[in-house]
């Protein structure tokens, strides 16, 4: 798509550019919970060996998305997203939790604001539920649903905190994936540029910073490969090239909406946040080095390749999935530019192995790789974590995962817009809970090891972004894996209860 024709594309579209929609209505007022902050946590003083000796210079808070906390799933017209869609069917959710209420952000986040401006929080990265603004999909724009979000952005403004913008954050209205099979067809391009048109026109004023996508390796390969993710259409052979419909409609959408928001918010920057396991060869053999990379070019650089180097990465191509979409020139210049930053969502490492022929887990097509948590030794990769099928404890990894991001992609800005955990062995009830000593150390450790990407390496880490500051909705894992630095009682009407990490966070963030 050549930018001239993709200018057309847009009339075509029928968007009404530069006229935000009136924004008015009732914003909520602040509101006291019930029952919140009832014991405290013991606190790290700024001397403490458990505060980082340094932090990135600019891009300091936590990361969150919309069908994680807001519930209020219904209300103004609100419709169902395929997140609600698969956890309304038994089996799909631990304990069969539904996001309906989640943290019921979207009633209190007046209050929610108040702590993070009390912790010292300078960023606040949310996402913005399509099924909220446009209900139907692509028809008409819901005043109540923009409302909402500009009432959120008016409150962190006045708190002094600055948002950070996901548009699409896995919440596909169910409408879209009835009518055309959601990601699957290219249909979802247009509907995504009105949804992007929608929010941009509306809270472009008051964003800077912005994501187009997050994670589309997780929802392109689970939702239509494994299927192991709402909307939970499997092509587990990776016959059907599912997951490379997805990949393409997503690269299509991203550069469409970039452009448009060149012309809407043209102080704006903006990127898509992507997410890779470090890969880490199972041996030492060339093959097996080989094959890490191969793993690492088919999680991240099928996404990052095209935008910074106009070309899918050479082993995809040579591997040739079916529906691998064509980079034709046209894409690899509407593509080229539209990544600002990079955005980086981080959490575990892997071993990976070369096994020629095998189809790759993630049902991608025949990756040749494989991969494990258990090294030759048969000890794991790292810490245990509450969620060992995805997720061991390797802070050692986020150095190497910035040099090669780094190293990959010219020397790009860098912002860690994810990175969290959930630990085994932390009481489990209050009061106890509260003393959550491994968090932090997780952080610290974390936090450490970018750093030294940054003294060390010169990697231009730019922020650091905690997943997340309450307790979620964890999709499959419900309220069962817990990453919050407050405590959330779901049990008690979604009580807040600050952890010892919670004053930890505050203290990092505002030493001098
Ligand atoms: C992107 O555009 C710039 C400026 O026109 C050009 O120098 C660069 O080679 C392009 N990158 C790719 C990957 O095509
Ligand atoms: C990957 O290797 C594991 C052993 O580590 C094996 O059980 C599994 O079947 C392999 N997967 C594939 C797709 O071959
Ligand atoms: C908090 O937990 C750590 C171990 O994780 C323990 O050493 C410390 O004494 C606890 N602090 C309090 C105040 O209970």
């Amino acid at each position: 798509m050549l930018a001239s024709t993709s200018n057309s594309h847009i009339v075509w579209l029928g968007l009404a550019p530069l006229i935000a929609p009136a924004v008015h209505g009732q914003c909520q007022s602040g509101q006291t919970s019930s029952g919140a902050c009832s014991a405290s946590a013991p606190a790290p003083s700024a001397q403490s060996p458990l505060i980082p000796s340094e932090r990135p210079p600019f891009y300091l808070g936590t990361a969150t998305s919309a069908p994680q906390i807001e519930g209020a799933v219904s209300t103004d017209g609100r419709s169902q997203s395929v997140w609600d869609h698969w956890a309304a069917s038994p089996g799909h959710i631990y304990h069969n939790e539904t996001p309906n209420v989640a943290d019921n952000f979207f009633h209190r986040y007046p209050e929610d604001i108040a702590l993070m401006q009390r912790l010292g929080l300078r960023h606040f990265r949310f996402s913005v539920a399509w099924p909220r603004v446009i209900p139907s999909g692509s028809g008409a724009v819901s005043t109540e649903g923009l409302t909402f979000y500009s009432c959120v952005l008016d409150k962190l403004l006045a708190a002094n905190i600055q948002p950070v913008v996901t548009l699409y954050h896995w919440d596909l209205p169910q409408v879209l994936q009835d009518r055309y099979g959601g990601w699957l067809s290219d249909r979802v391009v247009a509907d995504y540029l009105k949804f992007a048109n929608a929010v941009f026109s509306a809270l472009g004023d008051r964003v800077t910073l912005w994501a187009t996508f997050n994670e589309p390796w997780t929802f392109c390969f689970n939702g239509y490969g494994t299927g192991g993710h709402a909307p939970g259409i499997p092509d587990r052979s990776g016959e059907k090239g599912q997951v490379w419909q997805c990949v393409g409609n997503v690269l299509r959408s991203h550069a469409a909406a970039v452009q448009l928001f060149r012309e809407l918010v043209p102080k704006g920057k903006i990127s898509m946040a992507l997410n890779s396991d470090w890969c880490e060869p199972l041996t030492s053999s060339a093959e097996d080095k080989e094959a890490a990379a191969r793993q690492m070019d088919f999680q991240i650089s099928i996404f990052a390749d095209p935008i910074y180097l106009g070309d899918w990465p050479k082993s995809v191509k040579e591997r040739a999935p079916p529906n691998l979409l064509p980079i034709t020139p046209d894409l690899a210049a509407a593509l080229n530019g539209t990544s600002d930053l990079f955005y980086l969502n981080f959490y575990t490492a892997r071993y990976v192995f070369n096994q020629p022929g095998a189809l790759g887990e993630w049902s991608a097509g025949r990756t040749d790789t494989n991969s494990t948590f258990f090294g030759r030794d048969r000890k794991p990769i790292g810490g245990e974590t509450c969620a060992p099928d995805w997720f061991y404890v390797t802070p050692w990894a986020m150095r190497k995962m910035l040099n090669w991001v780094d190293q990959r992609y010219g020397h790009p800005d860098i912002i860690i817009t994810e990175n969290g955990v959930c630990l085994p062995g932390e009481a489990a009830t209050l009061p106890g809970v509260l003393n959550d000593t491994k968090l932090i150390e997780f952080h610290r450790d974390y936090v450490q090891s970018a750093m030294q990407a940054v003294a060390l390496d010169k990697v231009k880490v730019l922020g650091y972004f905690i997943w997340s500051i309450y307790d979620n909705w964890e999709w499959n894992l419900g309220t069962s894996d817990r990453f919050g630095l407050v405590w959330v009682d779901f049990a008690n009407e979604q009580a807040r209860h600050p952890k010892a990490s919670t004053e930890w966070v505050s203290r990092w963030f505002t030493r001098e």
